[in-house]
């Protein structure tokens, strides 16, 4: 595992992207809705520096299958627990791929009539984009390389590094180096 971006970047970047996010929305709650699982500690992180009134809510779809490719399949697994109804509603994902996901999240939540929709992403890797979305507010653009740590995950492992670190594969067995 090389380190991508470190604990301490996540951390500083975070606080800046708070700060713009209070900036357009001084007055208002900001419903912070995640996408599980990737983005919960980003939400939890990010959450605790916005200032003022903040509630969340969290749902969970699948794009992935056991791999690293995109099967371009989105699916719902976990719907919102509350309306979104005219609220000002922040999206936050851990990372903007080919885009699908968040295309299908955006149609999803218009539909349900919020009072503001906006997108944070932690991180873009903004060369892999097949669909035509782009967050509001975006942590680090990274290259086009399998990362994990800081909520991301390969095969559900690796969630719990503190670190966005860029996993190295073996062509021989086609796991990671670790
Ligand atoms: P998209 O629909 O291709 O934009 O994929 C978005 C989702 O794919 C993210 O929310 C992640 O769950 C997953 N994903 C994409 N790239 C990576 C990666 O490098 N590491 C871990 N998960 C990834």
């Amino acid at each position: 595992m090389r380190v991508l971006i470190s604990d301490a970047r996540i951390k500083a970047r975070l606080k800046q992207l708070a700060k713009e996010i209070r900036r357009e929305f001084p007055e208002d709650t900001l419903h912070l809705i995640g996408v599980l699982k990737g983005s919960v500690f980003f939400l939890t992180d990010l959450a605790r520096q916005l200032g003022g009134e903040v509630s969340f809510d969290f749902l969970s779809v699948s794009s992935y299958g056991q791999g690293t490719d995109s099967t371009g399949e989105v699916k719902l697994i976990k719907d919102l627990d509350v309306s979104i109804e005219g609220k000002t509603v922040i999206v936050v994902e851990d990372i903007l791929d080919t885009g699908l996901t968040l295309k299908y999240l955006l149609r999803f939540f218009e539909e349900k009539k919020p009072k503001h929709l906006r997108v944070v992403v932690l991180l873009d890797k903004a060369e892999r984009r097949i669909a035509d979305v782009h967050a509001d507010y975006t942590g680090f653009v990274i290259p086009n390389e399998f990362v994990v740590g800081y909520g991301l995950d390969f095969d559900e492992r690796y969630r719990n590094l503190p670190d966005v670190c860029v996993v190295q594969f073996d062509s021989k067995t086609n796991g990671p180096f670790v």
